[in-house]
């Protein structure tokens, strides 16, 4: 798999499930601006690559801003550095000296068998990818993103953050014919990371387990300010669970369109369950999550890592 991201307390761990798995190959890792701008996403994306002990990796930096109007970033969720609560000192690797949309391309078109595009942040370098090389669609097994949701939203009432920081971007990925799966909100706010979670993490013992509980615990506290949720939800990682055991989460097959124009509703993903609009049914929208085996398979991951 490839991963495009915008760390993120739960890029972060998303990027550690995919290469603390065993069943997981992590190609290459691509950043876009979105949680944060794009400097500080790329750094994130380096120091917990390193944290992990895969620096070798390779990591390139892609769009600073969506397609369509400014960046807006989201601060008050992931803090001034976009990975704020441990300390995340660590000697890095160097960025790729490719943009990433170029890194996608080589590492699709050289791999040997179709790759999968885990997408966590705004779809900005997919959607660049697929419209400036659509030779790499046959390359490409999925798309599992990270974003939209079936019911409400997080940023607007019915806009999830992802999709509206470039909803232009969400809509060409959406309708390029590439076979989708969207992990929206109304899954990814059933994987809470409750005080046993972050105790869990601490219990490792490692420097990595803290560097979560750490993590867990900062974001705890931005989703209580920000929502009132007791608990945080940790979004970014189902999409990776889905890649790797795809029992974990439920999907059902259904149209969706990204609402472009709405007075209240841009970057709303219009998902419909009931087969009421005629359109064809391209998405598997994910509808349920095993929540036990979910934070097994990312327990598990870190605690393999060691560190
Ligand atoms: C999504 O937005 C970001 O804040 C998270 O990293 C996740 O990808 C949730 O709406
Ligand atoms: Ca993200």
């Amino acid at each position: 798999m490839i991963i495009d991201c915008d760390p993120g307390h739960d890029d972060a761990l998303a990027l550690l499930l995919a290469v603390g798995d065993p069943r997981a190959r992590l190609l290459g890792v691509t950043t876009v601006a979105g949680n944060q701008t794009l400097d500080k996403t790329t750094r994130n994306a380096q120091r917990v690559l390193a944290l992990a002990g895969a620096r070798h990796i390779p990591v390139a930096a892609g769009c600073d801003r969506p397609l369509v109007g400014e960046l807006t970033v989201a601060e008050d969720i992931h803090g001034a550095t976009g990975l704020d609560g441990p300390d995340l000192d660590v000697p890095v690797a160097d960025v790729a000296d490719v943009h990433a949309v170029e890194l996608m391309r080589r590492l699709i078109t050289g791999a040997a068998e179709p790759v999968t595009v885990v997408a966590l942040g705004p779809l900005t370098n997919v959607a660049l990818l697929l419209r400036r090389h659509p030779e790499v669609t046959p390359g490409i097994r999925r798309i599992v993103l990270m974003g939209g949701s079936t019911e409400r939203g997080n940023t607007t009432p019915y806009g999830e953050f992802n999709i509206v920081t470039d909803p232009e971007a969400a809509d060409i990925v959406l309708r390029s014919g590439v076979p989708a799966t969207m992990i929206g909100l109304n899954v990814t706010h059933q994987a809470l990371a409750t005080g046993e979670v972050i105790a869990e993490f601490r219990g490792l013992g490692t420097r990595l387990g803290g560097v979560c509980a750490e993590l867990m615990t900062y974001f705890a506290a931005a989703y209580h300010r920000a929502f009132g949720f007791e608990h945080p939800p940790v979004h970014d990682p189902i999409a990776v669970a889905r890649v790797l055991d795809p029992s974990i989460v439920r999907t059902v097959t259904a149209p969706v369109a990204v609402e472009l124009a709405g007075t209240y509703t841009r970057g709303a993903t219009v998902v419909d369950l009931h087969r009421r609009t005629g359109r064809p049914s391209t998405v598997d929208v994910a509808v349920g999550l095993d929540v036990d085996a979910f934070w097994r398979l990312l327990m598990t991951a870190v605690a393999n890592l060691g560190r």
